[in-house]
This record gives C-alpha cells, structure tokens and sequence, in this order.
C-alpha cells in the first residue's frame, strides 16, 4: 500500500544462512561461487522509505536518522540507477533507513536493508515487480539480500557462467517446522571487515578457500533435506559444519580473518555443554562476533537462559522464522 506516487515504505527482515555463501564468481554481476540456503527471521527488521523527488540533485541515504556514509551511498545509488534504468526515469530520490537492531555487526543488516530498497524502490519507481524480479536486483547489491526478499526458508543456487539474473526462491514456508533461532551478542558496535571485503581477501589469498568451495554445495545438499524433513538435529549439524568451514577458509587467509570475540568461543562451548545435557541447541556463525543458536520453541527459555549466563554475552535476541519483504503504509511523522 503506498501513500502517494513517488513512494514506498517496505519492511525486510535479515536472514541467516544454514548453508553459507562465502566467495564470489569471476565472471562479475555479485553471483555466489557456492549455493546457500537461509532462514528469514522475524523479530529484527529494516524499514525503508524511497522518495522520488524531481527537487533533488543527487540521491540522499538517511540511517537511522544519520546522514550516511559515502560508501553506503554509492551503494544505494547503485540500486536506484538499475530501478531508474529499468523505469525510465531520471529522478534522484531521498531513502530513509532505520534498523531496529545493530547495523553492520554480522546481524545481516544488508540482507534485509537491500532487500526493503529492492521492494521500496521499484515500487516507488511504478514498477510492480515480483519477488525474483526484486531478489534479483538485491542480489546484485548484497547476495544474501536476495535471499530476504522471501520469507521462511530460502535458498539461492551459486552462479554459472552466462548468468546475469539470479534470484532466491522459497524452499519451505516459515512454519514449515517449529524452529527458535536465539541470537547471542558478543559485542556491540560495527564489525572491522565488512563481507565482501572479506570474502574476496578469503578467495585471493586463503589456500582453504578452493576446497570451501568444492564441499560446499554437499553441505547446502544435507541442509536443504534436512529442512524438507523437518529434521532439527541433521539440520543443526550440518549447519555447524557450513559456519565453521567458511570461517576456518577466512581464518586461512593472509593475513587470517577472524571475525570471532573470546565470547564467540564461550558460546560454542556452552551450546556443545548443552547438547551434552540433551538439549537442542546447534549454533552457526556469520562474518561477525555474534552466535546464532537453532532450538526449539519448547527448550527456547532453557537456552535462551543458559547463553545470557556466558561471560562476554551483552544480551540475546529471540528470533523465529518470519515473513518476506512487503510494503507498507508510511508512518506520518
Ligand atoms: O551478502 P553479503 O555480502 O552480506 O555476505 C553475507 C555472507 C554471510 O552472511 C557470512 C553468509 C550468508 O550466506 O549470509
């Protein structure tokens, strides 16, 4: 529902992958060297309004209510100009962004700001696009956004030659079976390296990043039949296995890339103590310090209890598998 013509406001939720992507194609448009496979979280959401405004000479990007970074700018420039493009139109337009839960800190807050500019954007430009077609266009901007476009279950093939669109697609809706993801938070305030940087120094340099990508798509396999299963167990040891690769491939490199705190560790101790006790708990990891533990909404509580009590943990977001992007009425200021 949008408010005038010339505007948007789209809510998008960040996602976390199961199944890691970590590295890029050579033959250019953003496309994943490894196929992937997430889950949308609801409980955590990006808000985008776009203004198409014919007064402005230039785009302006506004995070949570701070004027952006040039380099954040030129990013959303970036996705207006292939909006623009495909509109046929010449107008800069004003976006207005606001996280609801810390920006750039490997809580996947360009998956679900990319995807709100995607679905904002296109609509405000008069495009009535469907959800590849938005997935695609975030995709080109951040390759997990493409991904937060839908909701539930999601997975995004890797990119072949000859590929210039590719867009996620649903694997499963988001109660497709009862699943808690609990997000631990070791530190606060952005992380040093942000994933792309980090995952073409991983691919230039780390001798473990050729084999990360030859495993790779074995590991999205056992993922994806564990989720059609319903399987939590087969599910959260695969995952395990899809983080903990990504990160031993970045560590590798030259210099190594660690993206854990101490507390990151104290986590995936607690979580295998837990398991130890007959609790379902499996943690993945994404490129910052934070721990995203999988678990049951019956032992939810129980977990959710035992990771605040791990030293260096800040607090903990409760999480469940959420919605796609959609649009929504603006808030009058
Ligand atoms: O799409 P980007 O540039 O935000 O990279 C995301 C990479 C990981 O979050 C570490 C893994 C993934 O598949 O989401």
């Amino acid at each position: 529902m949008n408010t005038a013509p010339g505007r948007a406001t789209a809510v998008a939720h960040p996602n976390i992958a199961l199944s890691k992507y970590w590295g890029k194609r050579d033959f250019g448009h953003n496309l994943p060297a490894v196929p992937s496979l997430s889950v949308t979280l609801a409980g955590m959401a990006t808000t985008t309004t776009v203004v198409f405004d014919p007064a402005l000479a230039t785009d302006a990007f506004t995070l949570g209510g701070q004027p952006a970074k040039e380099g954040d700018l030129r990013r959303v420039t970036s996705l207006l100009d292939r909006v623009r493009a495909a509109a046929s139109l010449t107008t800069r337009a004003n976006v207005l962004s606001s996280n609801d839960f810390p920006t750039a800190a490997g809580l996947a807050s360009s998956a679900s700001a990319f995807a709100a500019l995607a679905l904002a954007a296109t609509s405000a430009a008069g495009l009535a696009w469907d959800g590849a077609q938005c997935s695609d266009l975030a995709r080109k901007s951040s390759v997990s956004a493409a991904r937060s476009v839908f909701g539930g279950f999601v997975e995004l093939r890797d990119g072949h030659p000859g590929d210039e669109d590719l867009a996620a697609a649903s694997v499963a809706p988001a109660d497709h079976f009862p699943l808690r993801v609990l997000v631990a938070v070791t530190r606060e305030g952005p992380k040093s390296t942000l994933s792309t940087e980090g995952m073409l120094h991983t691919q230039r340099t780390s001798p473990f990043y050729p084999p990360w990508v030859e495993t790779a798509p074995a590991l999205f396999a056992r993922v994806r039949a564990a989720v059609l299963a319903g399987d939590l167990p087969t599910l959260g040891v695969a995952a395990e296995e899809s983080a903990l690769r990504m990160h031993a491939a970045a560590i590798a490199a030259c210099p190594g890339l660690i993206y854990w705190a101490g507390a990151t560790v104290e986590v995936i101790e607690e979580v295998k103590r837990l398991r130890a006790a007959g609790l379902p708990a499996w943690f993945t990891i994404d490129a910052g310090p934070h721990v995203k533990v999988l678990t049951t909404p019956e032992r939810e509580d129980d977990v959710a209890l035992a990771l605040a009590a791990v030293p260096g943990v800040k607090r903990t977001i409760r999480t469940r598998p959420g919605g796609p992007a959609i649009l929504v009425p603006e808030a009058t200021p």
